[in-house]
């Protein structure tokens, strides 16, 4: 875990290259082993590969979100927010947790913030992803997860650049 936390970055360039349905299974499979507060399990994972779908997600926001359009596949992290007061904390692990799974099995891949950001003056980024989607009410949209195999080289940030100061020992 630790070599796969050295190595990872945000990707934001893909190869023009399908992802394996395999693959495709097996993030399913770990976005639905994410912890969740109380096992509620609030969140909802819509899986998107169509090119339309994943173009039209990435004009969510007026920047960040562009190279959502190059990505082989597009998660939505969203939950019912009814269901849990905690759904923020359950949808951010369940992201980095489809980006570690991803980053393991040989995929990049960069977070989408959605929540309290904007579309444009009149529209939520939220909105607007739940408008694409047809999503109801009650589903709150956290995150964008986007995915393809790496077509840029991200060095790991070296040890020495780590701000330990953030780090506070109690006596
Ligand atoms: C909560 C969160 C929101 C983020 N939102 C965006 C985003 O909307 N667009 C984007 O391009 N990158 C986004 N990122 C990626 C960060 O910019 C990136 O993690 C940070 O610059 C550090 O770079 P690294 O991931 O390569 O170490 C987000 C990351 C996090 C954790």
């Amino acid at each position: 875990m630790l070599d796969i936390l050295r190595r990872r970055r945000s990707i934001r360039r893909y190869k023009d290259r399908e992802i394996e349905a395999v693959i495709i299974e097996q993030l399913k499979e770990a976005a639905l082993r994410s912890p969740s507060s109380r096992a509620i399990n609030p969140w909802r994972f819509l899986f998107i590969t169509d090119k339309a779908r994943l173009e039209a997600l990435s004009r969510a926001k007026e920047s960040g979100s562009g190279f959502l359009k190059g990505a082989r596949l597009g998660v939505v992290v969203c939950a019912k927010d009814d269901e849990s007061d905690v759904w923020i904390e359950d949808c951010s692990i369940a992201s980095i947790i489809l980006q570690l799974t991803g980053q393991s099995l040989g995929l990049g891949s960069c977070w989408i913030q959605i929540r309290k950001r904007m579309h444009s003056d009149r529209q939520s980024a939220e909105d607007y992803v739940k408008e694409v989607h047809h999503l109801p009410e009650n589903i709150r949209v956290e995150s964008m997860i986007a995915f393809g195999y790496p077509d840029e080289n991200k060095p790991p940030v070296p040890k020495e650049e780590l701000d330990y100061e953030k780090i506070i020992l109690s006596r």
